[in-house]
């Protein structure tokens, strides 16, 4: 099994993403760390919450993270996610406790403690969490095996702002210190996401597994889907961050280059913006697996197998 650690500002996308991991025996989830984002804090950290008990795992750990980014005014998404950040299915409040110990101290002492190379980081939305750990306790960067990351763009460009994806663009900062790191990253862009597209099918297929997981993640991607269909005239919901836990099980269904991304974290026009080498026209050395590509009904398919194994 390959342990990791989710970091998550849930989200219907973060939601479906954990509910994959936790449905996969392959992926030992360490502890799930919510971070401002979609919704604020309070909100993700309860999100999260509700998440592991809708996949039946109220023994789950989850923290609290960091409430704002690095540097900047926390930016939300209500305007796709809705007030709560999971709007579309009624799931109850959480009863289980959020855990005591803050996110980042969390991050920190499981890496201090692991072998090197053993932990994987899945961020799923801004890398707030991730770079206050590298910053407080740079001893840790080399314990960690990979973070693969949900963010940027580079053909499909902007989501929050015509040049920068959401994730990147909420903390810039945090994510310039994460891509300088040196820990090798895997990365979706909105490139993948944006192929990873909850048509009516996919979604009845959800629907059809009868079972509360199955139920609660088609309403989730109904609701989601509203924003997608009305802005860019898609066909379905982008399924942003299961890509990540998807990666970890199935790496052949997706394609990509290993190649130099920046970012951004001057500018104001395109603040936030990944800038990746794509073509490799200059010498600057190759930091990310920046995927260009996936096998839709591949991921498709793995997760609706997966969440059939779930309550
Ligand atoms: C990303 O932003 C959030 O709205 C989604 O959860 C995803 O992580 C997509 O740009
Ligand atoms: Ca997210």
């Amino acid at each position: 099994t390959r342990k990791i650690i989710i970091d998550t500002d849930p989200g219907q996308d973060d939601a479906v993403a954990i509910l994959l991991a936790l449905a996969s025996p392959e992926l030992e989830v360490l502890g799930i760390t919510a971070v401002a984002g979609n919704v604020p804090l309070a909100l993700t950290q309860k999100n999260a919450r509700i998440v592991c008990e809708l996949a039946g795992r109220p023994d789950m750990r989850v923290f609290a993270g960091c409430e704002a980014p690095m540097t900047r005014t926390l930016v939300t998404a209500e305007h796709v996610h809705g007030r709560t950040g999971l709007d579309g299915p009624t799931l109850p409040d959480p009863t289980m406790p959020l855990d005591a110990t803050h996110a980042v101290d969390f991050i920190i002492e499981t890496l201090r403690a692991a072998p090197e190379g053993e932990v994987t980081l899945c961020t799923l939305g801004p890398l707030t969490n991730v770079a206050t750990a590298f910053r407080a306790a740079p001893e840790i960067i080399a314990k960690v095996r990979e973070i693969v990351a949900m963010g940027g763009a580079y053909f499909e460009v902007g989501n929050i702002t015509p040049a920068a994806e959401f994730n990147i663009y909420v903390d810039p900062q945090a994510a310039d210190i994460v891509f300088r790191s040196g820990v090798p990253m895997t990365v979706m862009p909105l490139d993948v996401t944006h192929k990873a597209l909850v048509t009516r099918p996919r979604n009845e297929a959800f629907r059809a597994l009868g079972n509360r997981v199955g139920v609660a993640t088609a309403e989730m991607t109904d609701f989601f889907e509203r924003f997608d269909r009305e802005k860019y005239g898609s066909d379905g919901a982008p399924l942003h961050d299961p890509t990540v836990t998807a990666f970890l099980l199935r790496p052949d269904l997706f394609e990509g280059r290993h190649v130099n991304v920046e970012v951004e974290t001057g500018s104001e026009l395109t603040l936030g913006m990944t800038v990746a080498d794509w073509w490799r026209v200059t010498d600057r050395a190759p930091n990310a697996t920046f995927m260009g590509n996936l096998d839709a009904d591949g991921f498709f398919g793995l997760l609706t197998e997966r969440l059939a194994r779930l309550p």
